[in-house]
């Protein structure tokens, strides 16, 4: 991104008289602020329309102050969407932006907002909301995901495919099997997205610098308007929390992204040759540039990829983090990372669904991929159950693997005799769409 002139940077909020300011300097700090700061600034402007509430009720802001700087930011916030307001380099940051934006509309009047905050918990709190709104909308997006894969698992609820272990053939397995265990796997993901959008729903607002403020703030109306479940008690806890919030929040959503990855390595792997198992839809290959033959799932590959972009955003908030007690300007860093990873895992969730409803699956390729050994171990368990030891049963179906004869019926009655709950004869597919159901939340970007 370009730096900003020298004639374009305005005179920060905190200079003091006959300080000079370097714009090198003055960049390096603000880095991609005003960039970043465009994915919180509409929950900046919230969280402040709720400041200055607070200060109305308790005296320090009159009812036509608070009204006229109420609709002054509702203009910001449209102006903002409607995109003729940008936030752009002639700002420090969102922050500042607001502020100045208020001073040049209402003069005197936008001065007042500022009293009792520090950017410290305006930046937190605005980060919270986001945070917030990111994990409902990555829940939403990973139920879409397991209903899509769920559909799967239904239609093709006991078509068989092999089940590998170290990708040796193991036992039969079926496509209903597969799929719902991406159904599941999703749904818990969505379970971890409110788990941790729970975690994380206490509000910094009104703890100002880091040590509160000397005006009696009612923190827990400020909360229950902005949609928080408490405050954040302690002022040291809160700003001892930036960064820690965010990475669990990047954390849950590698968690996401490793389902991602391993639905990708599957995708990429049964869309070979050697296997050819599944074909993706055409919007999802590419051709080479090179080989006319060619067919790569280069989606499939990126999505794969896209977890280690997560990984990166979590181990950069971990290093940033190694600070002493208060706020320090190095928790600005972690604010990048978590957006990057947030608007990733988004972006690649937003493809899945599709990706599986469209893919055509070679039945038939799947069934002939499974040879007469896997039903050994079903004959060793089989004669376990009819009172020989495992140990006996095992070694006897060793013995006699060359004999295991493999028909359609023999693969079926594999898959049909594998009755403990949740495998291939009892896939409870009801009660997996149940645990995504409980998780669905309603997308939205506000709280
Ligand atoms: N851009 C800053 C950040 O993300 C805002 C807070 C600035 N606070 C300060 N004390 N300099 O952390």
């Amino acid at each position: 991104m370009t730096s900003p002139s020298i004639e374009s940077k305005p005179t920060p909020l905190w200079a003091k008289p006959g300080a000079i300011i370097e714009n090198d300097a003055m960049s390096f700090m603000s880095r991609d602020d005003v960039v970043l700061d465009r994915e919180i600034f509409l929950f900046d402007i919230q969280a402040t329309t709720a400041h200055v509430h607070a200060l109305n009720r308790i005296g320090l802001i009159n009812d036509a102050e608070n009204t006229s700087i109420e609709a002054a930011l509702r203009d910001l916030a449209d102006a903002f969407r409607d995109g003729s307001f940008t936030l752009d380099q002639r700002y420090e940051d969102g922050h500042t932006a607001i502020e100045s934006y208020l001073y040049e509309k209402l003069g005197e009047t936008g001065k007042r907002v500022h009293l009792g905050r520090s950017r410290n918990d305006q930046v937190a709190v605005a980060l919270r909301m986001y945070m917030k709104t990111a994990l409902k909308q990555a829940a939403h997006a990973c139920t879409q995901t397991a209903m899509a894969a769920l559909e799967i698992a239904r239609t093709h609820e006991f078509a068989p495919m092999p089940g590998y272990t170290h990708l040796q053939r193991a036992v039969p397995s079926s496509v209903g099997m597969w799929m719902a265990s991406f159904a599941e796997s999703f749904a818990e993901c969505a379970q971890l997205c409110n788990l941790t959008r729970t975690w994380i729903d206490t509000c910094p607002l009104g703890t100002a610098a880091g040590y509160g403020v000397n005006i009696p703030l009612q923190r827990q109306q400020v909360a229950q308007e902005l949609g928080f479940a408490e405050i954040q008690i302690n002022p040291m806890a809160t700003q001892a929390a930036r960064g820690r919030t965010e990475h669990q929040v990047v954390a849950t959503l590698w968690q996401i992204m490793q389902e991602t990855r391993r639905l990708a390595w599957d995708l990429s792997l049964f869309s070979s040759q050697e296997f050819g198992f599944v074909e993706l839809a055409p919007g999802y290959v590419t051709g080479s540039s090179i080989m006319p033959n060619k067919k790569n799932p280069d989606m499939a590959e990126l999505l794969r990829a896209s977890t280690a972009v997560i990984a990166g955003a979590m181990s950069e908030i971990q290093q940033a983090m190694s600070l002493p007690s208060g706020y320090q300007r190095d928790l600005q860093i972690t604010k990048g990372a978590l957006i990057r990873a947030v608007k990733t895992t988004l972006e690649a969730l937003s493809h899945l669904p599709r990706m599986i409803q469209t893919m055509t699956l070679n039945t038939e390729r799947m069934r002939s991929a499974i040879d007469a050994p896997m039903l050994a171990t079903d004959r060793a368990v089989q004669s376990a159950s009819t009172g020989i030891p495992f140990r006996d049963a095992y070694a006897q179906a060793a013995q006699s693997i060359n004999e295991l004869e493999l028909t359609d019926q023999s693969i079926s009655e594999s898959i049909h005799a594998r009755t403990s709950p949740g495998a291939c004869a009892d896939l409870m597919l009801d009660q997996i769409e149940q645990r995504i159901r409980t998780q669905s939340t309603q997308p939205g970007n506000q709280l």
